[in-house]
């Protein structure tokens, strides 16, 4: 189904996030027929470059990552939606023009795919300039601030033009099909949620594990480190919507109230709960220092921590959570981990495992049930572990191998005007004031964070964290 008619103004058009994500994402939804020829995205940035000129950018950006050639008949006709305007976030150039090309009666939508220090400005010169109006929409990448009080400037900040419900925050693991799921399986399920508290779950896992570095970006991970970068965000959206009540409804406000009164049941992590750790070199891959080029760096590419939820849900359930960039496998995971059967009727019980959910994100998207049933054969009343398991691919055919980008799903989103999947800014300064102590405590220390080998599983002491509790990591594959 087509969304309403826009004009969707991208600040940052030239950068990569743009030519990465945004543009391609927008031209698969233009193929799927969701943009008709009546929309108009408007690329702006600082160079100076005419609408062909952009046009060719965006033709080679959409080649490289869709992997359409430039004679592709859709391609001609997404491009006739495309103009460019230069413009100067921090002065008075293009805005005049900005202002004229923009229509009336369709969604106006400012994507700011800029760094954070110019939000402000922009923000301040499409109201001033009466570019946006009330019905307008923003949309803001992550970083949201660095700490609470960045975050709580960035939000003040922004509100200054625009109110709560024009204000698009992406994380972009929100948009993710498999993340969506999770509510899915939870709540459209009877199966799952009479079991889904302290007193049947013995603990969650929720695994992140990249096998990238931070080569070519290191300046801004420099400065980030897991922490910032992955947990504060995207992992505290795992968690939450892992652990949330159910909401009355699948309502933007709904969904992020029960998310917040997670965070805000969040207890503050002592530093014996918490692993940090930075990938050392391993053949011809360079190590961290090396790649951030800062040796003296303290930054960490690699987190564990476990979380405890003070809540009456989730009492005594621990939460491990555990990110890090260069490890063995590139796999994203939720495993809830249930409890064992409180007696055993059978004699022979040595095969007995606790009960597994586990919901693969990425890649090989798709859920595994772990259950106990007898061992086929004469030996008697012998148990064993066979999973259920269900891939997205082979459940639900091409659709479900061809799930679209996050990017996809979060752009239409906005243009319908539906904020379930943002967060909303009270969120992102709960999510903080919970980080903050952790960072400041790192960075008032003198602690390096514990090498690990690049390709390996992580730190060892991240394996100390579960082995005091007797549990275990589940493999990283
Ligand atoms: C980004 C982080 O937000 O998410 C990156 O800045 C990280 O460091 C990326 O690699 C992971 O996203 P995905 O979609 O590849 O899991």
């Amino acid at each position: 189904i087509p969304v309403e008619d826009f004009d969707l103004v991208i600040f940052g058009a030239t950068g990569d996030l743009a030519k990465r994500k945004i543009l391609p994402g927008l031209f698969r939804r233009y193929v799927a027929g969701q943009i008709t020829d009546n929309c108009r995205i408007i690329g702006a940035a600082r160079s100076q470059m005419d609408d062909n000129g952009f046009r060719a950018e965006a033709t080679q950006a959409i080649a490289e990552f869709t992997k359409t050639p430039a004679d592709d008949p859709q391609l001609a006709g997404f491009l006739k939606l495309l103009s460019y305007v230069p413009i100067d976030a921090k002065g008075t150039e293009g805005w005049a023009v900005l202002k004229e090309r923009m229509r009336s009666g369709v969604v106006r939508a400012f994507y700011f795919s800029v760094a954070p220090s110019l939000f402000g400005d922009i923000a301040e010169r499409l109201a001033d300039n009466g570019i946006a109006d009330a019905n307008s929409r923003i949309v803001v990448e992550k970083p949201f601030g660095r700490d609470l009080a960045t975050a709580k400037a960035l939000n003040a900040t922004l509100a200054r033009h625009f109110h709560e419900g024009q204000i698009y925050r992406i994380d972009h693991y929100l948009g993710k099909e498999t993340v969506q799921n999770l509510m899915a399986v939870r709540f459209a399920n009877i199966l799952f949620e009479p079991l889904w508290n302290a007193q049947y779950v013995d603990h969650v896992q929720i695994t992140v594990a990249e096998t990238v570095g931070i080569g070519g970006r290191g300046g801004y991970y420099d400065q980030s480190g897991a922490m910032r970068d992955m947990v504060q965000n995207h992992m505290m959206q795992l968690l939450c919507l892992t652990a949330m009540e159910p909401p009355y409804h699948f309502d933007p406000d709904a969904v992020r109230d029960e998310k917040l009164k997670v965070i805000r049941a969040l207890e503050p992590v002592g530093v014996d709960d918490i692993v940090r750790g930075q990938y050392r070199a391993r053949g011809d891959e360079p190590d961290y220092l090396t790649d951030a080029e800062n040796p003296d760096s303290r930054t960490e590419s690699y987190v564990a921590l476990k979380v405890l939820i003070s809540n009456w849900r989730w009492q005594g359930t621990p939460f491990y959570l555990r990110t890090g960039k260069k490890l063995r496998a590139r796999t994203s995971e939720i495993a809830v981990v249930f409890r064992e059967p409180p007696h055993s009727i059978f004699d022979d019980d040595e095969g007995q495992r606790p009960n597994e959910l586990v919901i693969r994100l990425q890649p090989n998207e798709g859920m595994n049930l772990k259950v106990m049933i007898k061992e086929p054969g004469p030996g008697g009343m012998r148990l064993v572990q066979v999973p259920l398991d269900m891939s997205f691919a082979e459940a639900l055919g091409p659709e479900g191998a061809d799930m679209p980008d996050a990017y996809e799903r979060l752009i239409m989103d906005v243009i319908r005007g539906n904020q379930t999947l943002f967060m909303r800014g009270d969120e992102v300064e709960a999510a903080w004031a919970w980080t903050d102590p952790i960072i400041a405590a790192w960075e008032n220390g003198k602690d390096r964070p514990e090498g690990y080998d690049a390709g390996s599983s992580g730190p060892e002491e991240a394996l100390r964290l579960l082995h005091r509790d007797n549990r275990r990591w589940r493999e990283i594959a």
